[in-house]
């Protein structure tokens, strides 16, 4: 799979523990730090659709905020049920700002 790159903030934006939502080619993305590393993921908790954004990142998962759904940030499988998964995405820091990896497939499937 190949990717292409795309500049989605500023890196003093995304703070510890909570999330940052940015929309990418019209795909709501949710940005995390914890314990000073990025994780992405949708940013659609699939539990009622809440924007996972609103919560926080807490052992090392993010949690919904709505009804305390919790997904592990580098894979998004949800704690309850790991088939359950919500599409992650490979982001990174460099000079200040933050940059995510689209795959290929990133309008048409579900990643
Ligand atoms: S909408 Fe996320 S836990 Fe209910």
């Amino acid at each position: 799979m190949s990717f292409t790159e795309k500049q989605i903030a500023i890196s003093s934006r995304i703070k510890e523990g909570k999330g940052f939502s940015v929309v990418v080619d019209g795909k709501k993305i949710v940005v995390f730090r914890y314990k000073g590393e990025l994780f992405a993921l949708r940013n659609s908790c699939p539990h009622q659709g809440a924007l996972l954004s609103d919560g926080f990142a807490q052992n090392e998962q993010a949690v919904c905020l709505y009804h305390g759904w919790r997904f592990n940030l580098k894979d998004g499988a949800f704690d309850n049920n790991p088939i359950l998964k919500i599409p992650t995405y490979a982001v990174y820091e460099k000079d200040g700002f933050v940059f995510l990896k689209i795959p290929d497939d990133f309008l048409t499937g579900d990643v």
